[in-house]
């Protein structure tokens, strides 16, 4: 069970939102996903609250560097995916989490393009690879997108990073209202009326193409059931 954990040392960077996305829609595809909120602001962990049970969702609140290790292995028979939430400043769980971490995602705000709490993890993602000869893949997610900008002009943007070899997600995180009303009303992109949330179906689509970038880089394995179901679905 992959270990993916968001990074940057900035807050306001869309770490959190992008953990629900990710998490939400791992869980409607039939993968169990557990989310540790170590954000000290505790947002995961209240809109787990205000959305009571949600079917392969669990969240673990209250994390520290100490516990983390423990929750990790505690929780592995359980669970296909585990998301970790970091605090949005430097802190020692950084070090901790990315070291147990399969992939790191690396938020970072498109627009504002204001990439210094992003530059501290790959910094720390290149010390280790120096230093240690750890090597952890990551990439970074262009988040809170301005649904007005261009694909040409985000393309540039991932040229640039690619130029410096730092490797960016195809799909950007486009900034929706729906992303923003989740944590308020609680429940998933696909519990909340499309008659009252804008554009509902391209927040949809786009945390799917999220996910499933992810999902490609970084594979779980299904429980069994599911994949059962799902073969007898597509033999229907
Ligand atoms: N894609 C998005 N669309 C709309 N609002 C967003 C998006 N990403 C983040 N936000 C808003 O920006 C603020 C900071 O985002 P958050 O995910 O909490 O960042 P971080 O966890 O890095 O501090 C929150 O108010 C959140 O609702
Ligand atoms: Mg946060």
């Amino acid at each position: 069970m992959p270990v993916i954990t968001f990074a940057n040392t900035k807050g306001g960077a869309g770490k959190t939102t992008a953990v629900l996305l990710l998490a939400t829609e791992l869980a409607r595809q039939g993968y169990r996903v557990t989310i540790l909120d170590a954000d000290p602001q505790h947002w995961i962990s209240r809109w787990h609250e205000i959305s009571g049970h949600v079917a392969n969702i669990s969240v673990i609140d209250f994390v520290t560097t100490a516990s983390l290790p423990q929750h990790i292995s505690e929780n592995k028979q359980n669970t296909d995916y585990f998301i970790i939430d970091l605090p949005g400043a430097r802190n020692p769980l950084l070090a901790t989490a990315v070291g147990l971490s399969d992939h790191v995602l690396i938020p970072i705000q498109g627009c504002a393009m204001d990439a210094r709490g992003g530059a501290q993890v790959l910094e720390l993602l290149q010390y280790l690879a120096d230093k240690a000869g750890i090597k952890i893949g990551h990439s970074v997610v262009l988040t809170r997108v301005n649904s007005m900008v261009t694909t040409r002009a985000l393309q540039l943007v991932k040229a640039l990073l690619n130029e410096r070899h730092v490797p960016v997600l195809d799909t950007a995180i486009i900034e929706r209202s729906a992303f923003r009303d989740i944590f308020d009303c609680g429940g998933t992109l696909h519990t909340m009326d499309p008659t009252r949330v804008s554009n509902l179906d391209k927040a949809r689509e786009n945390a799917l193409c999220f996910a499933e970038e992810i999902i490609r880089k970084v594979p779980g394995r299904l429980p069994v059931a599911v994949r059962l179901a799902n073969a007898m679905g597509r033999a229907a």
